[in-house]
């Protein structure tokens, strides 16, 4: 379904960003894993989609939040694999506090790694999408972006921006056939929220479909966006109903 394109896939070394990374290369697209830090987990995703779909996978060392560094590995990307039609915006990070006490380098970290990233994904991708007749971009935001989170000042403003970045390039790109849509997790069981979410009643309770979510039900959506070609400036929320 996906065959002859390629897939980035940022923050796809583990959890969400991981299967995400395995779906793609089950519908056919040759993937590129951009990891922060563990080579070996990266690995673990390329050789998992090489081995049972049969697809081409690589991972990409890259800090999101910097933009040189981006532009270095998009151009490699797109030199060992080609063909870079697909970019999903994965890789995020929190830094938890209360406003009145949250540390400015928290705040900044938090933007530069989930706002900023996306946008120098994005910037360094556009025209290989343009000239290619073709792109898919897919934003993973958080329900903390749409409803807002106590103590997450830094998060939810990040995946807030995520949202009105996801428009305004919609708008921008529609006219050339590329679409750009975000997913808008709720609490999904990843080393992100193990703490959190891990026999906490009162979370589970505060989700009408009565569970967590996992990393595969936030892929079906990412996958159903990808390939969907009608579809553009959508935000579609992956919560189990909790910000209905
Ligand atoms: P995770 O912590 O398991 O994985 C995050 C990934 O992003 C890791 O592979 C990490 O290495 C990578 N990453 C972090 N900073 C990076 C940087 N500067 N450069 C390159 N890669 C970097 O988190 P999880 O849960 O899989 O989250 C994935 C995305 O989903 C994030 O954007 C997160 O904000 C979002 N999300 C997660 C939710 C959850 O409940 N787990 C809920 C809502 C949104």
């Amino acid at each position: 379904m996906l065959k002859g394109h390629t897939a980035i896939v940022t923050g796809g070394s583990r959890g969400i960003g991981a299967a995400i990374a395995v779906k793609l290369a089950s519908m056919g697209a040759d993937i590129a894993v951009v990891y922060a830090g563990n080579e070996n987990l990266a690995q673990d995703v390329c050789d998992k989609c090489i081995s049972e779909y049969g697809v081409n996978a690589k991972a990409y060392k890259c800090n999101v939040a910097e933009y040189d560094s981006v532009k270095e590995t998009v151009a490699a990307i797109k030199n060992d694999l080609g063909n870079v039609g697909i970019l999903i915006n994965n890789a995020g990070i929190t830094r938890d506090g209360l406003i009145a006490m949250m540390k400015e380098p928290d705040f900044d970290a938090v933007i530069d790694t989930n706002l900023k990233g996306a946008f120098n994904f994005i910037r360094h991708t556009s025209s290989l999408f343009i000239r290619g007749k073709y792109g898919r971009i897919v934003n993973i935001s958080s329900v903390s972006g749409m409803i807002g989170n106590p103590g997450q000042a830094n998060y939810s403003a990040s995946k807030a921006g995520v949202i009105g970045l996801t428009k305004a390039v919609a708008r921008e790109l529609a006219p050339k056939g590329i679409t750009c849509n975000a997913v808008a997790p709720g609490f999904i069981g990843t080393d992100m929220t193990r703490e959190i979410t891990e026999g906490n009643e009162a979370i589970v309770s505060a989700i009408p479909l009565g569970r967590v979510g996992t990393p595969e039900d936030v892929a079906n959506a990412v996958a159903f966006l990808v390939t969907a070609d009608y579809i553009t400036g959508e935000i579609i929320r992956v919560d189990g109903g909790m910000a209905i």
